[in-house]
Formats: structure tokens, C-alpha cells, sequence
């Protein structure tokens, strides 16, 4: 069974077909999937549909661009809602500087918080990097954030880079990005990376692999981002599967 470590099935690009489409997971091969929040608003949901279906984990954090919004009070909220036995991780938060708001220093102070909030709850992170390489590595580095471990989720930079996130003990989050003609990158990052630091994931409804390119994105799609993988590190589809699943199990401390 396939372990997707991040969608967003509370998008409402799923509005139409939410129940349908979850409820043909597991006869899909997908076994448990970690639905992630990104605001106040889709933690909640995101608990929602994990307190709904049993093979559903949730996440719960603010990402860098949703985080001007916050305050003491939601940044309380958002703390209980960690110590919910269905989140698995704090997430997705990091820094975003591809738009020009919030602030950096926005960013970065409730970044270091929810960070903070997860080493004390000994909860891995889901980390969302973009054109912020080096904010990113610097903060996980002084706030060790290799004590709460972890996921770059779409991973977007070096094959340099990501081995020294496995030196921090973070693992890798690899999409369907791998899969595009233009996506060289990445695949020097699958090569480079051992598969014991890989984890599968979607990011759905957003960045649908080849040959689904442009469409809403599911967890469907997941064999042929392993499949991918599999060609790139010379391993059978079948072995991508199951190591990158017990990889998914180690980080979230979960059976399933
Ligand atoms: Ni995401």
C-alpha cells in the first residue's frame, strides 16, 4: 500500500467529489494519507476529515504565506488542536518569498513559533520552502529543528541541498514535479538522496505528474510518481512502495 504524505482533500477543488474519491482510496492501493492544514481554517478541516475516515492523518500549521493572519490567540488555538491524536506533524509551515507579503520577518517570526510548538510537542515538521533556500536551512539549523525531524515537502532545490537536510535527518518530499520534462532537478534530487529519506506525496489538487500535467491532482496518481522514482533509482516499482511507506511510518510514528 501506497502512503501519501500530503494532499489537500479540504480544497474545494474537491467540493464535488470529496466523499467518492476518498472513499476509493484503499481500493486504489492507497493505504493512509496525511491530509495537511495551511491555515486556522484548513486544520480544522483537515481534523475533520481525519475524525471522518479512519486511514486519514491530519497536519496542523500555517504556511508562510497565510501567516500575516495570525495571532497569540489563534497561535493557543493552533497549539490544541496539535495535541489531537490524529496530527501526526506540524505543518505545512517555512517561508515563501516567490510573493512579496507577508513580510520576511513576518514569516520568519511565525515560522520559529509553530517550529518551536513542534519540538515541545516531539512532532515532526512539514516544511514548505520556496525561493527561500537559505532563511529556511539557516532557521531549521539554529533552531535544530533535527530534534523534532521531518519533511522538506516539495522539494524544489539542489541535489546539494537536500543531503544536507538528510544530514539534519529531515526526510525528502518528492511529487509529481519528478515526472515533467523540464523537472532535471529533481531527478539529480531523486538520485542523490538514499531511498530510505524519500517520501511520496502529491500536494494535491496542485502539481499533477505526466502525463496528467495541468489537471486536478489526486492521490490516484501516486504510481507514477513511484514509478518514476523506481526508473531513476534503478529499484523495483514494488520496493518504492514499500520503503517509501515504512519511510512515511518512521517520520509520523504511525501504523497503518
Ligand atoms: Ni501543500
Amino acid at each position: 500500500m501506497i502512503f501519501e504524505t500530503h494532499a489537500h482533500y479540504d480544497d474545494e477543488a474537491f467540493d464535488e467529489d470529496r466523499e467518492t474519491l476518498l472513499a476509493s482510496m484503499q481500493q486504489n492501493m492507497i493505504g493512509c494519507l496525511v491530509n495537511v492544514g495551511a491555515s486556522l481554517e484548513s486544520t480544522q478541516t483537515s481534523i475533520q476529515l481525519a475524525e471522518q475516515y479512519p486511514y486519514i492523518y491530519a497536519a496542523a500549521g500555517v504556511h508562510p504565506s497565510e501567516s500575516a493572519a495570525l495571532d497569540e490567540a489563534q497561535f493557543e488555538w493552533l497549539a490544541a488542536q496539535c495535541a489531537h491524536q490524529k496530527v501526526v506533524a506540524v505543518g505545512e509551515i517555512g517561508l515563501d518569498y516567490y510573493w512579496d507579503e507577508p513580510d520576511p520577518a513576518v514569516q520568519k517570526k511565525w515560522f520559529v513559533r509553530q517550529l518551536e510548538l513542534a519540538k515541545a510537542l516531539k512532532k515532526p515538521v512539514i516544511i514548505h520552502s520556496r525561493d527561500a533556500a537559505k532563511d529556511t536551512y539557516d532557521i531549521l539549523a539554529a533552531h535544530h529543528a533535527s530534534e523534532a525531524g521531518g519533511v522538506i515537502h516539495c522539494f524544489s532545490y539542489s541535489a546539494e541541498l537536500a543531503l544536507a537536510y538528510v544530514a539534519m535527518g529531515f526526510y525528502i518530499g518528492v511529487g509529481g514535479v519528478v515526472t515533467f520534462k523540464n523537472g532535471r532537478k529533481m531527478k539529480e534530487v531523486v538520485e542523490a538522496v538514499p531511498i530510505e529519506r524519500i517520501l511520496l506525496e502529491t500536494d494535491s489538487p496542485y502539481l499533477s505528474p505526466e502525463p496528467n500535467r495541468g489537471k486536478r491532482n489526486t492521490s490516484l496518481n501516486l504510481p507514477l510518481i513511484a514509478q518514476k522514482i523506481a526508473e531513476l533509482k534503478g529499484l523495483s516499482y514494488d520496493e518504492v512502495v514499500q520503503i517509501t511507506t515504512e519511510n512515511a511510518r518512521r517520520l509520523y510514528q504511525i501504523q497503518c
